[in-house]
């Protein structure tokens, strides 16, 4: 497996992929919303290209994508990290692991203060995400999310932001 930076020959690929992955969450024969997120996030200001990364296999086919966009705590630029998605057959051999640890790292090499993201929270605990309810000064965008609305710090330099957590503005079509 390799992980890169999406490339523009990749988009296809990626809406597939993606498409795949979110697939068991829609009816049959309808577009997951999150294939729909990825082009609207790509067409719009949030986009940071150094933050789209795909997982390949030995015949260089994508199998896995993440994304990281431009987000606020606050007025501080933060990141949104959404969505992860992993092509069906290729579940559960690491390339989830992989990607997140990337991402992060790239993120964290950018100089990007903190991450965060809705989802399990038994998956994501396991890099470094915690429940922003249970302090930290990260505030969810909704209330209702509980636990499952988490936020990892990176190491750049400066307080950590505190306040509401603003996702950019094609998560609210979702
Ligand atoms: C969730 C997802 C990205 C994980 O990627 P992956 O490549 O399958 O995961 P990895 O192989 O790196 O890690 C596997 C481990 O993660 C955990 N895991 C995987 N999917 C999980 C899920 N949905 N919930 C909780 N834990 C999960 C398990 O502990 C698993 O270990 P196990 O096989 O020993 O039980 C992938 O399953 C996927 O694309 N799912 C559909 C889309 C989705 O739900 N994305 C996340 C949105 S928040």
């Amino acid at each position: 497996m390799m992980i890169r930076r999406e490339t523009a020959g990749d988009v296809a690929a990626i809406r597939t992929v993606v498409g795949a992955a979110f697939a068991r969450q829609v009816e049959p024969d309808r577009l997951p919303a999150e294939v729909i997120l990825v082009d609207e996030l790509r067409a719009g200001a949030a986009w940071i290209p150094a933050l789209s990364l795909v997982a390949t296999n030995a015949a260089d086919d994508i199998v896995g994508h993440v994304l990281c966009t431009r987000a606020t705590v606050g007025a501080a630029p933060v990141l949104a990290l959404a969505p992860l998605g992993v092509r069906p057959d290729h579940q559960r051999r690491g390339v989830g692991h992989a990607l997140m640890h990337a991402v992060l790292g790239a993120a964290d090499a950018l100089d990007e203060p903190l991450v965060g993201l809705l989802g399990d929270p038994v998956y994501y605990s396991r890099f470094g995400f915690r429940p922003a309810d249970e302090g930290g000064g990260v505030i969810a965008p909704q209330p209702a999310w509980g636990a499952h609305f988490q936020v990892r710090t990176l190491t750049a330099g400066g307080p950590s932001p505190r306040g509401r957590f603003s996702y950019p503005e094609a998560f609210d079509r979702l």
